[in-house]
Order: C-alpha cells, then sequence, then structure tokens
C-alpha cells in the first residue's frame, strides 16, 4: 500500500503548473462515443479515473490513443452499448456513460453507482430526466436499465443543480434535432467545457454557465475537438498546501476566475492572492485567522470539493470558525484525522466547528477518499514532525504526481511504494 512520507515545517516556494480538470475530462470522454468518429482532446490530465474511463471505451469498442495531454478517441467502431461488469463499479462509471449511451444506443443499464463514502449519490435525477426524455426506466435486482426507442426533446427542470443529471441530459439530449431545455441546470466549469465539445462534434447549446440550457441536438454529429479546462480544485490544493505551510507558490494555468470562491475566502482568511488571467501567486506571509461562517454550496459558491482543504487550512488560523457542507451528506472524514494530527475540531451533523491551534504535530493518517487525502497532505507539510499519509491510490484519482509538483517547490515530501 503506498504512502506519503512527508517532513512538515518548509515554507513552499516556487511555481506549480495545473493540469486538466478531471471532472471535466471524464463527461468529455464518456460523450466521445455520442459523433461515430474521431475526437481530439487536448490537456487531458494523466490520473487513474481517466485511465479507467479510456478502458471502458475500448471495451465499447472505440480505439483510444494518447501521447502525452493528447488522447484521441475513435468512436466508429463503437459496437457494445453494455459496460463490462467488473468496469461497472469503478468511478461510477455507469452513471457517467448512460447519457450518452441511451442517446447512440437508445439503451443504458446503470449498475455499481451506489454511492461512496461521502454520500449516497443518488440518481433519481438523471433518471426522471431520462424519463422526461421518452426512456422506460425499469429497476432490476441488479441494476437499472433505461430504454428510449425515440427520444422526445422537452423542457427539464432539476429540483438540484446536479453537476452528473445536467452532464447526463445534455449527453442524452444530443444526438435527437429539437429543442431540450435544462432548467436549475448545474453551472459549474466542467459544464461549459462539456459545452464546447458538444458545440465542436455539432450540437446546438446554449446558456451553458447559466440556470437554463438549450441543447438543440444533431443527427449527423462531426468529428470532434476540444481542450480540457484547468482543474480548479487542484488548484485550490495548492492554495491551501501554502495557507498551510506558508511561502509563495506561483499556481499556473488555472485562472482565478475559475476558483474565485476559494479567493476570496482564502483572501478574507489573510492570505495574499495576486491574480493574473491564466494563474495566481498566493502568498502567506503571517498566521490566517478563522472565519465565523462558511459553507459550500452548488457553483458558484465555496465547491464542496475545497471543503476539506479549506478546513485544513482553518486547523492552525487564528479564533474559532465554522464551515458547514450543504452538498454531501458524509464529507467530515478528513475532521477526525486532523484531530490525530493535533487539530481542535468539533463535528456537529455537516458542520466542522475549528478553533486554530498554534501548529499541528506528524502522525500516520489514512486518507477515505480523494479530497481528504489532498487536504491530509496540506496539513502535514505545516506540522512539526514527520507524517505518514497512506491511501494514496485515492488521491491517484484526480492528482498527477501530486507528490513531484509539492517536491518541487520545496515540499519534503516522498511517496514510498
Ligand atoms: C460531481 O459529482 C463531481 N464529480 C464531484 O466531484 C463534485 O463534488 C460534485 O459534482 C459537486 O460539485 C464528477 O464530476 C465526476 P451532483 P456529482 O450530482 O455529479 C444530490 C470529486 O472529488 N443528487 O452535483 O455526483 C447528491 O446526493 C468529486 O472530484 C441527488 O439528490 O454531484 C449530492 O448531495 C466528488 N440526486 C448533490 O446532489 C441526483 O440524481 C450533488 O450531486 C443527483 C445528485
Amino acid at each position: 500500500m503506498s504512502f506519503y512520507k512527508i517532513e512538515g515545517g518548509a515554507a513552499l516556494q516556487g511555481s506549480i503548473d495545473v493540469h486538466g480538470a478531471k471532472n471535466a475530462a471524464l463527461p468529455i470522454l464518456a460523450a466521445t462515443i455520442l459523433n461515430n468518429g474521431i475526437s481530439v482532446i487536448h490537456n487531458c490530465p494523466d490520473l487513474s479515473d481517466i485511465e479507467s474511463i479510456i478502458t471502458i471505451l475500448r471495451s465499447l469498442g472505440c480505439r483510444v490513443t494518447r501521447d502525452g495531454g493528447l488522447v484521441t478517441v475513435d468512436s466508429s467502431g463503437f459496437t457494445s452499448a453494455d459496460i463490462p461488469l467488473e468496469f461497472m463499479k469503478q468511478t461510477r462509471s455507469s452513471t457517467i456513460f448512460a447519457g450518452a449511451l441511451l442517446a447512440r444506443t437508445k439503451r443504458a443499464f446503470i449498475a455499481g453507482s451506489g454511492g461512496c463514502c461521502i454520500g449516497k449519490r443518488p440518481i433519481d435525477l438523471h433518471l426522471m430526466g431520462f424519463k422526461a426524455l421518452g426512456a422506460d426506466v425499469s429497476f432490476r435486482p441488479d441494476g437499472i436499465l433505461c430504454r428510449a426507442p425515440h427520444i422526445c426533446p422537452c423542457k427539464i427542470h432539476l429540483d438540484f443543480p446536479s453537476v452528473g443529471a445536467t452532464e447526463n441530459l445534455m449527453l442524452a439530449s444530443s444526438l435527437t434535432p429539437g429543442l431540450t431545455v435544462i432548467s436549475n441546470a448545474a453551472k459549474e466549469p466542467e459544464i461549459c467545457n462539456l459545452a464546447d465539445y458538444l458545440r465542436s462534434i455539432g450540437v446546438g447549446i446554449k446558456g451553458d454557465g447559466t440556470s437554463e440550457i438549450y441543447i438543440k441536438g444533431t443527427c449527423s454529429p462531426s468529428d470532434g475537438e476540444v481542450t480540457v479546462i484547468a482543474d480548479r480544485i487542484v488548484a485550490a490544493t495548492y492554495a491551501a498546501c501554502v495557507a498551510c505551510a506558508g511561502g509563495r507558490v506561483d499556481v499556473r494555468g488555472a485562472s482565478p476566475s475559475l476558483l474565485s470562491p476559494v479567493v476570496a475566502t482564502l483572501r478574507r482568511m489573510g492570505m495574499t492572492i495576486e491574480c493574473r488571467n491564466d494563474g495566481f501567486v498566493v502568498e502567506k506571509s503571517s498566521r490566517c485567522i478563522n472565519l465565523p461562517y462558511l459553507c459550500t454550496g452548488p457553483y458558484p459558491a465555496l465547491p464542496t470539493d475545497c471543503q476539506p482543504l479549506i478546513v485544513a487550512a482553518m486547523t492552525t488560523s487564528y479564533g474559532f470558525g465554522a464551515i458547514s457542507e450543504k452538498i454531501f451528506e458524509n464529507r467530515m472524514a478528513h475532521c477526525k484525522r486532523l484531530c490525530d494530527m493535533g487539530a481542535d475540531i468539533s463535528v456537529s451533523g455537516r458542520t466542522a466547528m475549528v478553533r486554530g491551534a498554534e501548529r499541528l504535530h506528524g502522525a500516520a493518517v489514512d486518507a477515505s477518499d480523494l479530497r481528504c487525502g489532498a487536504a491530509l497532505v496540506a496539513a502535514a507539510l505545516g506540522a512539526e514532525g514527520t507524517s505518514f499519509v497512506s491511501g494514496v491510490h485515492y488521491i491517484d484519482r484526480g492528482y498527477e504526481n501530486l507528490c513531484t509538483a509539492l517536491k518541487s517547490v520545496g515540499a519534503n515530501i516522498e511517496r514510498i511504494e
């Protein structure tokens, strides 16, 4: 089992490049089965979740080649509509592919999306939208079968601006001429990036990035091309590392506008953040202060994926602060682990209440999920002494070479296989 060994105390200095966004690349890769042709994807991150989706594309008969960040998919060889069962549970892949499979094959079988450690991850909004588009949805012992011999464009309202449901409904309606409208749609930047790809294959999409998305499907999609946007959560992770360890780091490649609520929050906590179009310089020159109350929410609110990272920064900031998790029902696992490192955190329901400690101390902690792991790494960088962070395979799901990147700015971190 791989783990990170981290000697805390080194202030971070230098610059780090931000790789492409996992949560943009995943739905774009799923969408490549739509056009029965070639899709060229630039700046695709090299992550285990991405490799899982590429494996699934190949199992469906697509040819996928990769040259660094350049991924080319040829979906003209697409043969099978069923994702092999052994892949179903990986990265909740059957959910990610459902809309595209429904559009292309009029059929999608969804299994293994039974949630994860941060929440139940229901898909009722996805299914509601598929039904509105004319699909028959039947629940079976081993999963959910969606069939739609004729997809009927319509207006769909989402009770909650679900990212996945918005993406799936954009994909499900992409090959049907006629106007589908998604209201109360998710507005995350990753939605706009998926829309960029769909426009490149000839789908008429307007309103992405707002709560009303208009999709005019095409029955003759063309070859497509897209550049994956920078990963705003990874950029926020590096900013949190500076908040914990101190120093000054130039975070390159991610426009600060992608993570404006994080920038605003860290500035209010006392960090100095100098923004430019393609990145920002984050500096901690004195101890941060905790803010009385923060909460996560759908974009453009503070992203749930940053909540563990902000808590890590709060643990050694002056005074008392609270942060509520409004998106996932079980996303406080990092708090106990941070307490093992000397943090003063009490959790009540979905709210973490933090009293800033002078400094944390090293400990052996385990990552329970992707962002929990990143938060523990950030905290360990500022802690006194040595920490061991296990569960690195979770971190590999969302971070390309996190260890190498942090080493390049002076962190005393090594990966032990
Ligand atoms: C996406 O998950 C991201 N994953 C998550 O990132 C991210 O945290 C989340 O959006 C919120 O921004 C990918 O893009 C692959 P949702 P998704 O549908 O689509 C409820 C990471 O760390 N809900 O917006 O699953 C649900 O229970 C991951 O990279 C329903 O009730 O998020 C949750 O409370 C973690 N019914 C809330 O909505 C539904 O049908 C947010 O879910 C769907 C969702």
